[in-house]
């Protein structure tokens, strides 16, 4: 279609419909125009294609298909490939399903570990997010369906979601909550984003022009569409105004009436109604042009193929958080599996994410071939016969060699619309778990969960594995990872903590009114709890493997950039063990002195390889200008404090391998409004400051510090330069150093 005569053709009356949905997953249609209307539906773990009823909480069913591992399990696979795939998988069935369009992926950052949505949501670390949605936006994309990438932004937790105000500063919202939404439209440019149903610092995100045009459209240069959260639209024409361009679902007559009557009464020009419907068809034009004219309806084979894309990235996303040499699993052990999860896994989260599994595997089925038995352990609808269920594990345990306990959250503890009070397992799968760990066995845990959890027992029990919420495959994948077929090779994604208390948002969470002040600013995940060495019980990046990673001769090309440069670094990585298996190398970077309080750890790069036993591998990073910046409120952009900054290699976020150095050079000085107020130290490191400041200061160092001498005491010379670089330009005329008349000058030429 040629989007700009179809505009063209289209009345006033037609434009202002386009503007909100006909229904609840579809566009309107212009029929006069040839124009349909264009199917969206929810995911991102699979898909979410309601065809009777619709809603958006996850009642009404949907089509029956495959469920992938939610994003929580799949950013720790750190596989920007694997993740890739998924995606291309999922663009494939919407292809099939006659979908245009997908809503997904997440990718909030998890500023607390309660927020129930975590589950849908990448990462604590924004670098690590970006990535995979970037890789997941281009896998869908490549099938030309379209992604919706959300909740744009700063929406970060389910209390009061669609009323509370994130009272975020710029640079905590630009340095971590924009910067994986500004990777990912930069890297794969989504043709779609949705927006959040809160506020941000007083403003809507619906209605938030600096967000929704000065940021994601100028700054960024995005060029698709933006939707609203489902039901998420405010004020129509404020809403035009802003950036928005459509608004879910519908039908909203009162919407499409209210910018008519702005148009024609001069209010809203409509220019801009236009610029709102060619975003809107030029997207859906990018969808009929680039998708597959020629698919056939999915059936059994494609949701075969579908499962096992599944069972590949809950492979791959497994994180084997602790183990006492006892797994894999020996061939003739005897092994009870105790928990309800074992036969009926948690797959999934609930909301509008969730999907309509066709086939779950469960661990108890696929190990059926092996030396196994079962015992319940607890039930998740009746705490009341856990007691019972407990005693009746113990018996069977006796006859075990090792005893492998399913635990996790129940469906009721985590999901879209509420945030979870604590982060404790329920207390009969904690007190299940210790009772078993006493016995004379060894004890392995499997976790199906969302989100961390805590671990009261973990010193008792030998192995941990944790599974999350893998998707449809999670059975087989357990099965397989126990016995070794598989070997373990995620990460974590997020901070575990010792205790709730700990996290840094944890005063501020959700927020009087659930206005939620993000006081910690930056130092969100693991960026706090390095910063203040803080014990977790498992820190960001951290997963075993079967075997161990060596890491040698780490180098870096160059020692000295300017911020337009880039460096590359290396380093050996060798397979030393006796198993085949993946490594997730891990780049992370520090500025050694700075004037702003930044972090001491931030990822700026990660790679993961496969090496065979006695194999080795050189592993690259590339470094620009985004791995040593801060964002900086003066110049509303990224900045370089020219200094050196130290570069960490190593095999998760505490397990540094190797540290290199690097000087960056910036040639851009941030400008400063001189006032007489204006501490010297800031005046004399400005250009011109230095140049006029510089010598009187000199001159004054010399005289004060030699007078001062004996009569203050030893250390007097450092105090006396401590006072005059800190102390405001005034100070200068009020301790005699210069006359008013000459600071009166000095400003003149500061300005
Ligand atoms: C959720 C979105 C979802 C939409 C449509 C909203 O409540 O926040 O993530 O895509 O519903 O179901």
């Amino acid at each position: 279609m040629n989007v700009k005569e179809l505009v063209s053709k289209m009345t006033l009356k037609e434009k202002a419909a386009l503007l909100s949905g006909s229904d609840f997953w579809h566009t309107e249609a212009v029929e006069r125009l040839g124009l349909k209307a264009f199917m969206m539906c929810d995911g991102p773990n699979g898909l979410r294609k309601q065809e009777g009823e619709p809603d958006h909480l996850g009642v009404q069913e949907s089509i029956s298909t495959v469920c992938y591992p939610t994003a929580s399990a799949v950013a720790s696979s750190f596989d920007v490939d694997l993740i890739e795939k998924m995606g291309q998988t999922l663009g494939d069935e919407c292809q099939r399903e006659e979908v245009s369009m997908l809503l997904g992926p997440g990718l909030n950052m998890k500023r607390s570990p309660v927020c129930g949505r975590n589950f849908e949501y990448f990462s604590e670390d924004p670098y690590l997010a970006g990535k995979m949605a970037a890789a997941f936006v281009r896998g869908v994309q490549s099938k030309g369906v379209l992604a919706c990438p959300k909740h744009f932004a700063a929406n970060n937790q389910e209390y009061r979601r669609m009323s509370g105000n994130s009272i975020v500063d710029e640079r905590t919202l630009h340095e971590i909550y924009l910067a994986a939404f500004e990777m990912m439209v930069k890297e794969s440019h989504p043709k779609s984003i949705m927006c959040s149903y809160n506020q941000l610092n007083g403003t809507f995100l619906s209605e938030n022009k600096y967000m929704l045009t000065d940021v994601l459209k100028d700054k960024w240069g995005f060029d698709g569409f933006v939707v609203t959260d489902w039901g998420a639209g405010k004020d129509p024409v404020k809403g035009v105004e802003a950036g928005l361009d459509l608004v879910m679902p519908g039908p909203r007559k009162d919407h499409e009436e209210a910018i008519i009557a702005a148009v024609e009464s001069g209010k809203l020009e409509e220019s801009k109604v236009d610029k709102a419907v060619t975003n809107i068809l030029s997207a859906l034009n990018w969808s009929l042009e680039n998708g597959s004219k020629d698919v056939k309806p999915s059936d059994a084979s494609t949701r075969k193929s579908d499962y096992e894309v599944a069972l590949e990235v809950a492979l791959g996303s497994a994180v084997l958080l602790k183990n006492n040499k006892v797994l894999p699993i020996r061939k003739g052990k005897k092994v009870l599996f105790v928990g309800e999860f074992a036969k009926a896994p948690r797959n999934q989260g609930s909301g509008s994410s969730h999907i309509n599994s066709a086939y779950v595997s469960n661990a108890f089925d696929c190990a059926k071939d092996r030396d196994i038995s079962f015992a319940q352990g607890y039930d998740t609808r009746d705490m009341k016969k856990s007691y019972i269920l407990r005693e009746e594990a113990v018996q069977a345990a006796e006859d075990a060699d090792i005893i492998v306990i399913f635990a996790g959250l129940p469906g009721s503890y985590e999901s879209e619309g509420f945030d979870r009070k604590d982060i404790n397992l329920p207390a009969d799968q904690d007190k299940l778990i210790d009772e078993l760990s006493r016995m004379d066995k060894k004890t392995v845990v499997v976790l199906h969960n969302g989100a961390p959890v805590a671990m009261p027992w973990i010193d008792r029990v030998d192995a941990v594995l944790d599974m999350f919420l893998s998707g449809d495959a999670v059975g087989e994948a357990t099965v397989k990872l126990l016995w070794g077929e598989e070997n373990p090779s995620g990460k974590l994604s997020e901070t575990y903590p010792l205790k709730l208390s700990d996290n840094p948002s944890f005063l501020n969470f959700p927020g009087d009114g659930g206005n939620p002040h993000y006081a910690e600013g930056v130092f969100i995940g693991y960026r706090y709890y390095e910063k203040r060495r803080m014990p977790v019980l498992f820190p960001f990046g951290h997963g075993l493997s079967y075997t161990e990673f060596e890491y040698s001769d780490p180098k870096i090309d160059k020692t000295s950039i300017k911020e337009d440069e880039t460096a590359t670094v290396t380093i050996e990585v060798w397979n030393v063990g006796r198993y085949p298996g993946k490594e997730i190398v891990q780049l992370y970077v520090s500025d050694d002195v700075s004037k702003i309080t930044r972090p001491t750890k931030e990822l700026k790069g990660f790679k993961k390889i496969f090496l065979n036993p006695g194999e080795k591998t050189t592993v690259s990073f590339t470094l620009d200008k985004r791995s040593f910046a801060y964002y900086n409120e003066v110049i509303h952009d990224f900045h370089v404090e020219s200094g050196d900054f130290t570069v960490m290699i190593g095999a998760s976020s505490s397990d540094i391998r190797h540290s290199l150095g690097i000087h960056v050079e910036s040639s851009v000085e941030i400008p400063l409004d001189v006032n007489l107020f204006t501490p010297i130290e800031d005046v004399l490191d400005t250009r011109k400051g230095k140049e006029i400041l510089g010598p009187i200061i000199d001159a004054a160092l010399k005289g004060q510090g030699e007078g001062a001498g004996g009569a203050m005491g030893e250390g007097a010379d450092v105090m006396m330069r401590n006072m005059i670089m800190e102390m405001p330009v005034v100070n200068l005329v009020n301790f005699g150093i210069v006359s008013e008349e000459q600071v009166q000058d000095m400003m003149k030429a500061l300005q």
